[in-house]
C-alpha cells in the first residue's frame, strides 16, 4: 500500500469522501489516504493529524515526496486537536483504530466539531460503542459497508448530523443498514462471529473460576441475536 496504491479497506473509505472535501484525516499514519485523494483531484484540501511521532514524520515524508506541502497540512496533535477552524474541514475520516477508540477521539474533540462533517469512520472492532455515540451525539447512519481483506472483516460507518435517529439495541450492535441489507460478506461474518460466541459460552463452563453472571449473560444474550438474525 502506497499513496498511489490504497488498500482495498482504504479504497472503500476513499469512496466515501465527498468531492470537493475538506478532509481531516485523523490518526493518518503515513498519509496515504489525504495524498492519494489529493493526487486524484477528489479533495480541496486536506489535515493529516497524528499522535505519534514516527508515522507523523512519515505522514510529513508522503506529502513532501508528492510535493503538496500547500495543499496537505501535517500536524501533530492528539485526535480533533488537529482540526483549526481556519481549515474549514467538511469530512473527517478515523481509521484503523478500534471503535472505542475512535468514540474517544470524537467526544474527547467534541470542540472541535462544526457539527456538519461528514464522519466516515473505519473501525476495527467496537462498533456498537462507536454507533452509540455517534445516535447518543445526534448523527444518523447514512452508510455502511461491511468488506474482508486478508481474512479480517472491516466495517466503514458515514455519519452526519441530521435529523436525531433513534437506533435498537440490535441495531446498534449488527449496524441498522447492513441488517436491511443482509450481504453475503455480512452473513458470512455474523455465522464466524455465532461459532466465536458459542465457543467462548463453551469454555465458561469448563473455567476453574466462576466467570461474572453479567458478561455470560451478555454474550447468551449477543448469541441470541445472532441466531435470530441468521434464521431471520
Ligand atoms: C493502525 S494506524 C491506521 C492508519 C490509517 N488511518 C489507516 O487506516 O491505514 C492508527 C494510527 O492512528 C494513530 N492514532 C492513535 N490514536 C490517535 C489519536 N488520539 N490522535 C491521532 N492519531 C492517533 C496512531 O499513531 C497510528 O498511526
Amino acid at each position: 500500500m502506497n499513496e498511489h496504491t490504497l488498500s482495498m479497506r482504504l479504497e472503500r473509505v476513499a469512496a466515501h469522501v465527498p468531492m470537493g472535501a475538506r478532509l481531516a484525516d485523523i490518526g493518518s499514519d503515513h498519509a496515504y489516504l489525504p495524498v492519494a485523494l489529493m493526487r486524484r483531484g477528489v479533495i480541496e484540501a486536506a489535515v493529516a493529524g497524528e499522535v505519534a511521532i514516527t508515522p507523523f514524520q512519515a505522514a510529513e515524508r508522503t506529502v513532501r515526496e508528492n510535493g503538496l506541502e500547500q495543499h496537505v497540512t501535517v500536524r501533530l496533535a492528539d485526535g480533533l486537536a488537529a482540526i483549526k477552524p481556519a481549515d474549514a474541514i467538511t469530512a473527517i475520516s478515523v481509521c484503523g483504530m478500534g471503535g472505542e477508540t475512535i468514540r474517544d477521539i470524537l467526544e474527547g474533540g467534541k470542540a472541535h466539531l462544526r457539527g456538519h462533517e461528514r464522519l466516515i469512520l473505519q473501525p476495527n472492532g467496537g462498533e456498537q460503542p462507536l454507533r452509540h455515540w455517534l445516535m447518543e451525539n445526534g448523527y444518523t447512519l447514512l452508510d455502511e459497508e461491511l468488506l474482508r481483506e486478508n481474512r479480517f472483516y472491516y466495517e466503514i460507518i458515514v455519519a452526519e448530523r441530521t435529523t436525531p435517529v433513534i437506533y435498537s439495541a440490535e441495531q446498534l450492535y449488527f449496524g441498522p443498514l447492513q441488517m436491511q441489507a443482509r450481504s453475503p460478506v455480512f452473513l458470512a461474518k455474523w455465522q464466524r462471529m455465532l461459532r466465536q460466541k458459542q465457543k467462548t459460552l463453551a469454555s465458561f463452563e469448563h473455567a476453574r473460576q466462576a466467570v461474572p453472571e453479567d458478561k455470560v449473560a451478555e454474550i447468551a444474550r449477543q448469541a441470541r441475536w445472532i441466531t435470530a438474525l441468521l434464521a431471520g
